[in-house]
Parts: structure tokens; sequence; C-alpha cells
């Protein structure tokens, strides 16, 4: 049998409970990765596995990427059980279960602890295997919404929003370049996937149908992204044909946004 663009290197994918993060374990596998996911919820993460079955070398780690203990072990498990961290895919975020109509601070503080700091921690807790190793590959998942500054108040509320989500997704794309720089001389890469509305249960449930039709229509493409649509940009950052590609943010949104 052909071997694999990712044959045998060892992929945490956080997030890969559901939706893209399980998209991108689907198709790790199918490469010949060894996954490791990394998910908060063991009844997504349950359901995840038992889709995965048969695939390949897949281990569900219980992880809160926001809690630096979690992050630290969820690393050193993906080693202790496959021999290697070659791989971070920092996919987990809050999107599914978010709440838009929060403006408070208390909630634009958990937004960062998940979707940017918990990027951070994963990061920096995979960090010392791939500097080990002299070998890895770190890509952080950003979104078509930090770039979508002129979307209008989705409800009655007149005050100043916190911006949550779409600062946290502008903030990964930041993270990505400062990551990027510092670990390039250990042979790491850090890259960044911006996907546009993605047909995932998530989004399904967050985004009005209304306007999932009205970026549809602005868009490029004119057809809706679907989570297998975004696998092949994770692969080509994992493989060895992106060696010298870091730092790089790949918007994929069907030609809506196009940023320099
Ligand atoms: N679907 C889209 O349209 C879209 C577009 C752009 C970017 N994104 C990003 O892509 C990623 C996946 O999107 P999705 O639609 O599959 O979302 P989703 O909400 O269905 O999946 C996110 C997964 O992360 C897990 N998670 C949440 N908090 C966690 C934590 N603290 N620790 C570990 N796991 C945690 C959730 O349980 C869930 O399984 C997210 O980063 C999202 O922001 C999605």
């Amino acid at each position: 049998m052909a071997e694999g663009r990712l044959q045998d290197r060892v992929a945490v994918i956080t997030g890969a409970g559901q939706g893209i993060g399980l998209a991108y374990a689907e198709r790790f596998l199918a490469e010949g990765a060894k996954v490791v996911v990394a998910e908060l919820s063991e009844e997504r993460a349950a359901s995840a596995m038992e889709s995965l079955a048969g695939m390949g070398d897949a281990l569900f780690v219980r992880t809160d990427i926001s809690d630096p203990d979690s992050a630290e072990a969820c690393a050193t498990a993906a080693k202790d059980a496959f021999g290697s961290l070659d791989i971070l895919l920092n996919n987990a975020a809050i999107y599914h279960d978010i709440d838009n109509a929060d403006a408070s601070y208390e909630y634009l503080q958990k937004i960062f602890s998940v979707n940017q700091h918990g990027t951070w921690l994963m990061s920096r807790a995979a960090a010392p295997y791939m500097v080990e190793q002299r070998r890895g590959r770190i890509i952080n998942q950003s979104s078509g919404a930090a770039y979508s500054y002129m979307f209008p108040p989705m409800d009655e509320f007149h005050g100043l929003g916190n911006f949550s989500y779409s600062i946290t997704k502008w903030g990964i794309v930041g993270l990505t370049k400062f990551m990027a720089a510092q670990l390039g001389q250990y042979n790491i890469t850090v890259n960044c996937i911006a996907p546009g509305v993605t047909m995932t249960e998530a989004t399904k449930k967050v985004v009005p149908e209304m306007f999932i039709g009205g970026m549809t229509a602005m868009t490029a493409m004119k057809q809706t992204l679907e989570p297998e649509d975004l696998a092949g940009a994770a692969v080509f950052f994992a493989s060895d044909d992106a060696k010298f590609c870091t730092g790089q943010t790949l918007v994929i949104d069907g030609g809506l946004s196009m940023p320099a």
C-alpha cells in the first residue's frame, strides 16, 4: 500500500470531537498519521472515536486547552502513546456553544481563555517535544470572522460589543507569526487556516440561514464550504511540501474576503 503524506507522524488535533476537527482527524488518519483527539467533551469524543474506528491509530485524550495542566498532560500523553509529537493542529474553540449576545467583560475573558490562550497553551506544551526532535508543525485555526469588520449587530444591543470571537480569531493570525519567528530555528513551522463559513453543526446552530445564503452569494465560488474542503490545506501545512512555508495564514472562504 502506498504511504500517506503524513505517514507515521503523530498529530494532536484539538476539538476533534466534531465538525472541522473531526474532518481533519479523518483526513490525517487517511494520510497515515497517528491522531490524538484532544477534546473537552467526552460525549463528542466518544462519537468521534466511533466514526474513526478502523481508520488507523487514534487516541482520545480528554483535554481542556484553556487549562495549562491539561494542555501539558495532552502533549505528554501523545508522546507516551505514539513516541513523538510531530504536528499540533489547534482547531478547538468556543464556537458551537458561543453566546453572541453576551457582551460582558467576563465573557470576553472566557472566550479569550479558550480561543486565544488555549492555542498558546497547547503550543507551549507541544513545543519542547518538537524542539527536541528538531522537527514540528503547528497549524492554527483562525476564521474569516477575523476579517469581517462590517457585520451589523445581530440583536437590539446598542452599546459597544466585545467582538470576542472575531478578535480572538484575529489574534490567532498574529500569534501564528510570533510563534513562527521564534520556532523556525528548530525546524518547526507555524501556519494558520482561516476558513469562511463552513457547514458544520455549529454553523447551522450559530449562523442564521439567511446570513449563510447572503455570504455565499458574495463569494467568488458561489458554493458553501464543507469541513472536508479544508483538510487538504491542513495536510499541506503538516507535510514536508510546506517545509519553508511559515508564519502564513491561508484564507479558505471561496473568495469572499481575499485579504492581501
Ligand atoms: N464552522 C465554521 O464556519 C468555521 C469558520 C471559521 C473558523 N472556524 C473554526 O474552526 C474550528 C472548528 O469549528 P467547528 O465548526 O467544527 O466548531 P465546533 O464548535 O463544532 O467544534 C469545536 C470543538 O472544540 C471543542 N472544544 C471547545 N472548547 C474546548 C476546550 N476548552 N478544550 C478542548 N476542546 C474544546 C468542542 O467541544 C468542539 O468539539 C473552530 O476553531 C472555529 O472557530 C469554524
